[in-house]
């Protein structure tokens, strides 16, 4: 047998007023998957990796982590610490230094010493390959560098899976390799990841599984490389065809 799944929803919908943006969508992450999330603008993808960490509060349906049910109210924060998530947006706390943003959930949440929480953030430095940057201001560094400050300041939390939402989309062109650089190695080490990206070469080779999203449901789903080649619905297929 194998492992069941580290994540799981089954049925899961949500509305924002009269409007169902996510109509039953039933998601299976195996640890140490990377689960590439496709679909066009407003098809719920963000909407569904805030379900997955409890930013939104879904209406029916059901969220198991690591084969327990996750409901929202009291286990919430828990659950939302095993859940790294990365936004477009790097959302930094610009009046941290680099190191303060790293140490500074591990201290509050976490209660790592100030010296543990220190150790801990400059190892994360490094391995964004940011390791001499701990005492910069985020406005003096690139967007690149700040959303590789960000992934650190997610890992920092120590999460047993990290969602990624559109992470590159803000950057300028020739900032958008390092980040991938950074999610590849995660990937590589064995880090449970949900992507959420428009880039078809990273879902393409990163990613193990892809799911296609279109008006709030999985049209398709399947390994990454065989999926993207040969889709097997015409709504993938169209979807891949309007990317350049
Ligand atoms: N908090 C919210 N309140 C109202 N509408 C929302 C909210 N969040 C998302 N939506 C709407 O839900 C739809 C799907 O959004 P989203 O999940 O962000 O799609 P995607 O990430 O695939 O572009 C959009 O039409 C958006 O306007
Ligand atoms: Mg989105």
């Amino acid at each position: 047998m194998s492992e069941p799944p580290l994540i799981t929803t089954r049925g899961l919908r949500k509305s924002f007023g009269d409007k169902e943006i996510l109509r039953g969508i039933d998601l299976d992450v195996h640890a140490g998957d990377v689960v590439c999330l496709l679909g066009p603008s407003g098809s719920g993808k963000s909407t569904l990796l805030r379900c997955l960490n409890l930013l939104e509060t879904p209406d029916v349906g059901e969220i198991t982590f690591a084969g327990k049910r996750v409901r929202p109210g009291p286990d919430a924060d828990t659950h939302r610490r095993q859940v790294g998530m990365v936004f477009q947006r790097f959302n930094l706390f610009p009046h941290l230094t680099v190191l303060q943003n790293l140490t500074l959930a591990p201290r509050e949440v976490l209660g790592l010493d100030p010296a543990a929480a220190d150790t801990l953030a400059r190892a994360l430095l490094e391995r964004v390959g940011l390791g001499d940057r701990g005492q910069a201001w985020p406005h003096e560094l690139s967007g690149g560098q700040q959303q590789r400050v960000a992934i650190a300041r997610a890992l920092a939390m120590k999460p047993r899976v990290m969602l990624f939402d559109e992470v590159t989309s803000a950057l300028d062109p020739e900032l958008v390799g390092e980040v991938l650089a950074v999610m590849r190695g995660l990937a590589t080490e064995g880090m449970t990841m949900v992507v959420v990206t428009h880039l078809m070469s990273f879902a393409r080779d990163v990613g193990k599984r892809v799911v296609f999203l279109d008006g709030g449901v999985v049209v398709e789903s399947g390994e990454a490389a065989g999926t993207l080649d040969a889709p097997r619905t015409e709504r993938l297929k169209e979807f891949l065809g309007h990317l350049v």
